[in-house]
């Protein structure tokens, strides 16, 4: 499958109920052979208005740690765990990651990034482990099936904990380094 065809069944996707909450599903947006994948949680009001990820409050945070780490957003891929906005930016439930990460699963397949970095906690448990603790494993490297993944803060958790900011830089200072081959993993 290619990621238009993909696309394609994310926009007419009924798996679950979001689909008819929805005004738009929010398939992911940038480089289709990117390096670097960054996957966040859901679609939120004005993601869910234009089909585009990441493109309010939380999307202009991230725009300036890609910018203040050197990383161009337009060479990156920015997608989320589900596609869909849960009513009321609740978090998705169980059920609903459930019924999309397949489609999430193909885009990691076919754009195949050098690594993945996780935008929060929901991001983190679906595909790094159930009991990640993003405060106290933020920034660390992990492999998951031979790729390179990890987590930082949600770029939302920023707007609400600007104290997170320093450690959030430190992070994206190691994902250039690793996806511009500053640095080696070791495990
Ligand atoms: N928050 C997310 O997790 N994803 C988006 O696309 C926007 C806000």
């Amino acid at each position: 499958m290619t990621l238009d065809e993909l696309r394609e069944k994310v926009r007419t996707c009924v798996n679950c109920p979001l689909s008819s909450t929805r005004i738009n599903a929010v398939f992911g947006s940038g480089n289709p052979e990117a390096d670097i994948m960054f996957v966040g949680e859901a679609p939120g009001k004005n993601e869910d208005e234009t089909g585009e990820p990441f493109v309010g409050a939380a999307g202009r945070m991230l725009n300036d740690f890609l910018a203040a780490s050197g990383i161009k957003r337009e060479e990156v891929f920015i997608g989320n765990i589900v596609k869909c906005r849960p009513p009321q930016n609740r978090d998705p439930l169980p059920a609903e990651e459930e019924r999309c990460i397949g489609y999430l699963m193909e885009q990691i397949r076919i754009i195949d990034p050098k690594i993945i970095v996780c935008l929060g906690r929901i991001a983190a448990k679906q595909l790094i482990s159930p009991d990640f603790q993003v405060t106290r494993q933020h920034g660390e490297v992990f492999t998951r099936d031979g790729r390179l993944i990890m987590a930082t803060f949600h770029p939302a958790a920023l707007l609400r904990n600007p104290s997170y900011k320093s450690a959030t830089m430190d992070d994206f200072d190691v994902l250039y380094d690793i996806a511009y081959n500053r640095h080696f993993v070791l495990d």
